[in-house]
C-alpha cells in the first residue's frame, strides 16, 4: 500500500522550517495533513498552499508542551478525518549556552517542547493508531545533537538524546502493530530555529542577563525541502535513522571508537 496516498498525517511545528516542508511534501504525495503549531498565521499560509495544490489541510493551534491540548488535537484529527496514519513529532526549540549557566526556565521550556512534546504526541495518538489497525509511521525529529554532544548546546542535547533513545525503543515496541518509526537527525538546516525564543512562553522567560550566545548550525546547511524528501524516503523504506548529513559520519565514528577504547581499557 502507498504510505501517503489517502492517508492522514499530523505534523507538529508545521508552520515553519522542517515541519512546513514535511507538510507540503506529504500533501504533494496525496496525504491529508493536520498542522499543529503555536504560529497561526504560519499554519494558515501552509494550509492555503496545500489547498491551492488540490490537497486537504486542517490547522489546529496547539501548545505541544500541554498534554490536554495535544489530546484535543488528536480528538480533532479523528473527528475531522476519521484516522491518523503518520505522526510527525517535529516541533522543537533551542537554547544555547554552557550547562553551568542554564536556568530552570531554560530546562523547563526546552524539555517541555522537545521531549514532553514527543511524549504527549505518543500518549494522545498511539492508542488510537494501534486500535484502528491500519499500520502507519511515526517520525520523531531529534538532531545530530541527539547523537553527538556539541559544547554550548547541553540543554538541547539532553532532549535530543532522549528522543533518539525513545525512538530506538519505540521501533521495537511498535513492530507487532505494523507501525514504523523514523528518527530524524539533521545537522544544519535553513529554518527559523535560531530565533526559537519567539516561541518562549512569558512564564518561562529567563531572568534578565542570562541569555546565551547562539551556537552556529553545524555542517553545511541543507534546505528544509531536502530534509523532508529524505524523511519521506525513510518512511517508504521503513528506515529508523534519517541522518541527513554525511559530515556526521566521522564524529559518530570517533564517539564509538572512544567507547570501544573505554571497554578495551577497562
Ligand atoms: N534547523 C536545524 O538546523 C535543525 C537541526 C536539527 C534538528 N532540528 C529540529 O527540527 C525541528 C523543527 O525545527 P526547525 O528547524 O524547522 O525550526 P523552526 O523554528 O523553523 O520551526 C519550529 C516550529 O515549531 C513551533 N513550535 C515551537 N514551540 C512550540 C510549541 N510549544 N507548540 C507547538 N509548536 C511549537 C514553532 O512555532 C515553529 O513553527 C526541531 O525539533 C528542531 O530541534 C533543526
Amino acid at each position: 500500500m502507498d504510505p501517503f496516498a489517502n492517508r492522514v498525517a499530523v505534523v507538529t511545528g508545521g508552520a515553519s522550517g522542517i515541519g512546513r516542508a514535511l507538510a507540503l511534501a506529504l500533501a504533494r504525495e496525496g496525504a491529508r495533513v493536520i498542522l499543529a503549531d503555536l504560529d497561526e498565521p504560519g499554519m494558515a499560509q501552509v494550509a492555503d498552499a496545500i489547498e491551492a495544490g488540490g490537497g486537504q489541510a486542517l490547522a489546529v493551534r496547539t501548545d505541544l508542551a500541554d498534554l490536554g491540548q495535544v489530546q484535543a488535537l488528536a480528538e480533532r484529527a479523528w473527528v475531522s478525518f476519521g484516522a491518523v496514519h503518520i505522526l510527525c513529532n517535529n516541533a522543537g526549540v533551542s537554547v544555547s549556552g554552557g550547562l553551568e549557566t542554564a536556568t530552570y526556565q531554560d530546562w523547563q521550556w526546552v524539555i517541555g517542547v522537545n521531549l514532553w512534546g514527543v511524549i504527549h504526541g505518543l500518549l494522545a495518538f498511539l492508542p488510537r493508531m494501534i486500535a484502528q489497525q491500519q499500520g502507519g509511521h511515526i517520525v520523531n525529529t531529534a538532531s545530530m545533537a541527539g547523537l553527538i554532544a556539541s559544547q554550548g548546546l547541553g540543554v538541547y542535547n539532553t532532549t535530543k538524546y532522549a528522543v533518539v533513545g525513545l525512538s530506538e525503543t519505540l521501533v521495537k515496541d511498535l513492530r507487532p502493530y505494523g507501525i514504523g518509526v523514523s528518527v530524524l537527525c539533521p545537522m544544519g538546516v535553513a529554518t527559523e530555529i535560531l530565533t526559537s525564543e519567539r516561541n518562549r512562553p512569558p512564564a518561562l522567560q529567563n531572568p534578565v542577563g542570562t541569555k546565551g550566545e547562539p551556537v552556529p548550525l553545524m555542517g553545511p546547511t541543507l534546505t528544509a525541502e531536502e530534509v523532508a524528501a529524505q524523511v519521506l524516503a525513510a518512511i517508504r523504506a521503513n528506515r529508523l535513522y534519517v541522518i541527513t548529513h554525511a559530515e556526521g559520519l566521522e564524529p559518530l565514528r570517533r564517539r564509538f571508537q572512544r567507547m570501544e577504547r573505554a571497554i578495551l581499557d577497562s
